[in-house]
This record gives structure tokens, sequence and C-alpha cells, in this order.
């Protein structure tokens, strides 16, 4: 594939949407192809699925259903959209990405990552990202950053399953540190994007 894609990561609260906001100005002022996208959803179909999986009426769902339903709408968002888009040779900025269920529901809710990322690499056709920027903050203070939104399924869980999803994550930086830049995200929005860009630029060859 030509192109590179690049996911953002982290709890709710982290500042994914705020920095992938900012790069996407700077590499459009680049002149840059880039394409946005989110997870879970992102196309029609996969909307429809992160509808049935945000929904807080959906408490029966089990961990096995839920990291299906992930996968799910993964693999439509990477077939549709994701896949035709690095052919092209564009960078792809994902805002989440199978390390998500990896942290979520594997470290989250104990569903087997094994399991995970086998069934992950048949959702994602194997395609990973370049780089992935994890922006990691305390569980409670990323939950207050978001205090005025309504709570979806996921954001509703207690403070210590959200604990063990940063937890996860940090496991996941830990295994892959080439491809997992682990950033501090409690402090300044432009301080977190001076790093961000930094490495955006070296794995981008803009400086
Ligand atoms: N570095 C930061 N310091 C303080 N507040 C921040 C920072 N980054 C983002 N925010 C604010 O926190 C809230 C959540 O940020 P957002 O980017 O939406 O996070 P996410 O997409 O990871 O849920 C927003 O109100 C945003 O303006
Ligand atoms: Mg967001």
């Amino acid at each position: 594939m030509k192109g590179t894609l690049i996911t953002f990561e982290g709890s709710e609260g982290c500042g994914k949407s705020t920095q992938i906001e900012l790069v996407c100005r700077y590499l459009r002022k680049k002149n840059k192809p880039i394409l946005f996208v989110r997870e879970p959803g992102g196309v029609k179909i996969s909307e429809k699925v992160r509808n049935v999986l945000l929904d807080i009426r959906n408490a029966k769902m089990g961990s096995e259903c839920e990291t299906l339903l992930y996968m799910a709408a993964r693999a439509q968002l990477v077939k549709e959209v994701i896949a035709p888009a690095l052919k092209k040779g564009k960078i792809v900025l994902c805002d989440r990405f199978l390390d998500s269920t990896i942290a979520y529901q594997g470290y989250g809710n104990g569903v087997d990552i094994k399991a995970i990322e086998r069934i992950g690499r048949f959702a994602t056709q194997d395609i990973r990202p370049k780089m992935t920027f994890f922006f990691d903050i305390d569980a409670k203070k990323g939950l207050s950053r978001i205090q005025g939104r309504k709570k979806d399924r996921i954001e509703r869980r207690t403070i210590s399953y959200h604990n063990r999803v940063r937890q996860g994550y940090i496991q996941i930086a830990r295994r892959e540190p080439g491809r997992v830049k682990l950033i501090n995200a409690d402090q300044p929005k432009e301080e977190i994007f001076n790093i961000v860009k930094g490495h955006i630029d070296r794995l981008l060859k803009l400086r």
C-alpha cells in the first residue's frame, strides 16, 4: 500500500479529536492528501453498528458480541474507505482503530487478546497503522473533561474499568514502542501538538 495510516488512541476526553483536528489542518496546509475517519463508524453501515454499540439500552450485550460488532464496523470501514484511500496513496487519520478493541474489550473486559488480534487481522485485511498516538491521561481526569457530554454505554462504565483500559494501552505502547507514541495528555494542547508534529514530520519526511 502506498498510503500511510496514522491512528489516534486513548480514553474518552484524552484529546484525540482535538489533536486530529490540528494534524488535519497542518497537513492540509502542506497540501498533503488526507482522509479523516472515526471509529466505530465512518461509513453508513458502520455508523449503524456504532448506534447499537453505544446505545445505553443494550445493557445485556455480552463482551463477545461487543468485540465482534466493533470488528464488523471496522471491517466495513476498512473495505469501503481505508483500504481504497491507502491504495491511492492518501494519509489516513483514524480516530481509534484495532488498539481500542485490545484495550477496551481485551484489557478492560477480559476478552482473550490473542483472539482479538486474530479477528483483527481478518477485519482489517491486515492493514496496520504506520504510527499510533496514545494520549495517556488519568481516567478520572479524562472523564471530567467530557462531563458535559451525554455518556454512552462504554463511557458509563466504572473508573476501575477505565483504569484497566489505560493500563492496557500502556502495555500496547510498551510492546510496540516504534509504532505507538505514548504522550502525556495532561499538558496544554499546543505542547501535545508540538510532540505529535515532530513525529509526523519524521514519519512523512516533512522536514
Ligand atoms: N490538552 C488539553 N488540556 C485541556 N483540555 C483539553 C486538552 N485537549 C483537549 N481538551 C478538551 O477536553 C475535551 C475532550 O477533548 P477531545 O479532543 O474531544 O477528546 P477525545 O476526542 O479524546 O474524547 C474537549 O473539551 C477539549 O477541548
Ligand atoms: Mg473524540
